[in-house]
């Protein structure tokens, strides 16, 4: 079992194969986590270096239990406190951490295609844990993985990804990801926060909730990124729940029971709220859960190990 590419920078670059290889490599490393001892010695002897220079708690976390699951040595490194702030370049940074004998790097950055550029200048193995407003692969496969567990088999199933697109690299990995996966996908939201051309990816798009909601069969709902618009796209934040959020009486008045998903962090009671998030249709927590599994998965995988998963 490998994968086609030596880094994970994007779905894009990835095949289905190497999709179904994760999702299968995660299953089993799933059963692990389900036991008493939540660990295997796969990489007990490589040594893992996660590179944030973005802020992350999920992501950070997952990564970081992912790799001790998988006896692997770690070091955390964040922008804030180091050298970066002294004007030291990325590829200095990240070259003299791999002197220290690093074997792969983990890393977010705010700057969209960071990763891909560090991938020229470096032999060890990148994954992308986020790159500015271009894709969060790991994310995207987690959220599949979450979907596949609910539905089965993804190919026909109904997707809509609801709120803002426009910054969202969680979008972008997931409509990569299930176009490979043979599952249709429906962008929604309001018209300043879907990119122009977007069917050109080939999804559908509509400006209202309501008849994503009816159409699909997992809503995966994004978080407004105010932190990415340099001018306003909206008017306030209570108009766009009211124009733009999800609640349980929307879900209740739709003729089937649908999943809701959210990548977190949720702005409760904007693009979702509480009784929504919590509701029984909610799997928010489950992506989390198995975010662990995949990315022990893809480290796994791309650190081409071939010791047992046991
Ligand atoms: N979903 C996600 O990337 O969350 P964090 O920003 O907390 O890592």
């Amino acid at each position: 079992m490998s994968l086609s590419v030596k880094h994970l920078l994007g779905i894009k670059e990835l095949n289905k194969t190497d999709i179904e290889t994760i999702f299968r490599t995660a299953d089993n490393f799933k059963q692990v986590l389900q036991r008493p001892i939540k660990k295997v010695p796969a990489l007990r002897d490589t040594t893992i270096a996660n590179i944030f220079f973005e802020n992350s708690t999920r992501t950070r976390i997952s990564f970081e239990l992912a790799e001790k699951r998988l006896s692997a040595d770690t070091i955390n490194f964040a922008a804030s406190g180091s050298s970066v702030s002294k004007g030291e370049t990325l590829i200095d940074t990240v070259k003299n951490i791999l002197s220290m004998k690093v074997d792969m790097v983990v890393m977010r950055h705010a700057a969209s295609g960071a990763p891909w550029f560090l991938s020229k200048h470096i032999d060890a193995s990148i994954i992308n844990a986020g790159d500015g407003v271009n894709e969060h692969p790991t994310q995207a496969l987690l959220d599949a993985f979450s979907m596949r567990e609910r539905l089965g088999d993804l190919k026909g199933k109904r997707v809509a990804i609801i709120g803002d697109i426009m910054h969202s690299r969680v979008a972008l990995s997931n409509i990569f990801c299930l176009n490979k996966l043979g599952a249709e996908v429906m962008v929604a939201g309001p018209p300043t926060l879907i990119p122009k051309h977007i069917e050109s990816l080939g999804v559908k798009q509509t400006y209202d909730i309501n008849k994503a909601l009816q159409w699909c069969d997992v809503a995966n709902v994004l978080r407004i990124q105010l932190e990415r618009q340099n001018k306003p796209l909206f008017s306030t934040l209570r108009e766009y729940a009211l124009y733009y959020g999800i609640n349980k009486t929307m879900l209740d008045a739709i003729q089937k029971e649908i999943l809701v998903m959210h990548p977190g962090p949720i702005n409760r009671g904007v693009e979702l709220s509480s009784d929504a998030a919590d509701s029984s249709q909610s799997i928010i927590l489950d992506q989390v859960e198995n975010g662990v599994a995949i990315r022990m998965a893809v480290i796994y995988l791309l650190s081409g190990k071939r010791e047992t998963m046991e």
